[in-house]
């Protein structure tokens, strides 16, 4: 087996702010709606508005209507909305890597989180890299977390999950506050809570000299989009946290953050809404964080457990490396070992994109 390594450790190398960054620019969006139907467009954009307080996010966990997300769906999305702007602008979207936000994330934040593993798949097509997640990876964790032992007194993960989610619910609304009716603010109490419905930003971007398209699920946005394309979007995303009680919390909420910052920096999200939670589910306070300021804050005031430029440094370094690896045809697997500290890259198909890339987009592209 031809395997290249690529080693996370020492993460001081990457040291210092000299990497350029590309500020992410919305190109395209798409949505899926509460049957999880697919649309171009914003249909299943949300509106913040501060929940009132207390919170109590257990309500209605008995009628959760949640996605069954084991099928995988690859980057279909995501090309398809490709697909459709490039048909609309007549110009080929040029860019060395293509994925969804979610998987670089785990890029980003690897130099400082040990503990979990990844595992990607990646093609070479027409001089772009495409990585999707590798689906029976995904589902074989996600059994692994349904299956971890809770300490007693703690709630179930499936509770925990559904907080997270009923906390945007009471969070949001589907369209601005402006015409809103205090019925249809004080309605969101009661509406039951689907996680299918997504709005999904597909941005522009870049690291060092990487360009990157992503696609990731926004939560809402703070006003309204704005008229002008070049303006930027003032979106938001929210979170649930347990409250801080003593330093053992403290340090987990800043390794916490380091999510945060991660998947609110690469779709160019300015602000996180966190709704801080007892051990019951219940929110008592909000926080407003600048994304941008996050990693400020756990240098100056916090412990330091991460630093946000050794993160940038090293994806842009490890994707610059990528693109030396995956060339030419057939597929390859981006894979973390748990605790590991390194990221190897080896091919499991010696010809064709494996699945990565829909019959629709590559259709497309042969015949444009
Ligand atoms: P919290 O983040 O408030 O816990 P996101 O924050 O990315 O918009 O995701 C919304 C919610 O989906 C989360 O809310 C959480 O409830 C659930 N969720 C997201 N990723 C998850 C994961 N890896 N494991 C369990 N739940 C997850
Ligand atoms: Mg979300
Ligand atoms: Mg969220």
């Amino acid at each position: 087996m031809n395997q290249a390594i690529f080693d996370i450790q020492p993460v001081n190398r990457f040291g210092g702010s000299n990497t350029t960054i590309r500020r992410p620019k919305e190109i395209a969006c798409f949505s899926y709606d509460q049957d999880r139907r697919f649309s171009l467009g914003d249909a299943s954009i949300a509106y913040y508005y501060p929940p009132s307080l207390p919170a109590d996010l257990n309500i209605g966990f008995d009628t959760f209507q949640k996605l069954n997300d084991a099928a995988d769906e690859h980057l279909d999305a995501l090309l398809d909305t490709i697909v459709a702007m490039e048909k609309e602008t007549g110009r080929k979207c040029e860019t060395d890597v293509v994925t969804w936000r979610g998987m670089m994330t785990k890029i980003l934040t690897a130099p400082f989180d040990m503990m979990n593993g990844f595992e990607m798949n990646a093609t070479c097509y027409q001089g772009t890299i495409f990585i999707e997640e590798n689906n029976s990876y995904k589902n074989r964790q996600k059994e692994l977390q349904r299956n971890q032992r809770m300490p007693p007194g703690m709630a179930s993960q499936d509770l925990m999950m559904y907080w997270g989610y009923k906390f945007e619910v009471l969070s949001v609304l589907r369209k601005p506050w402006d015409p809103c009716t205090r019925e249809e603010i004080e309605n969101r109490q009661n509406e039951v809570v689907n996680n299918s419905a997504q709005y999904c930003s597909v941005v522009k971007t870049g690291m060092g000299s990487i360009r990157m398209v992503l696609g990731g699920e926004v939560d809402a946005v703070w006003d309204c989009k704005p008229d002008r394309k070049e303006d930027s979007i003032h979106w938001v995303e929210l979170k649930t946290s347990a409250e801080i009680r003593n330093d053992r919390d403290m340090l987990k909420y800043e390794r916490k953050l380091l999510k945060f910052w991660a998947q609110s920096f690469l779709l160019g999200v300015p602000k996180i809404i966190v709704g801080f939670r007892d051990q019951q589910g219940i929110v008592h306070r909000l926080e407003e964080l600048d994304t941008a300021g996050i990693p400020g804050k756990v240098k100056k005031v916090g412990r330091g457990s991460w630093d946000g430029n050794i993160c940038i440094n090293f994806a842009a370094a490890f994707l610059e490396w990528l693109k030396q690896v995956i060339q030419g045809d057939g597929v390859w697997r981006i894979r973390k070992v748990e605790k590991s500290h390194a990221i190897e890259v080896f091919k499991v198909e010696e010809s064709g994109h494996g699945d990565i890339l829909s019959s629709t987009f590559k259709t497309w592209r042969e015949t444009s």
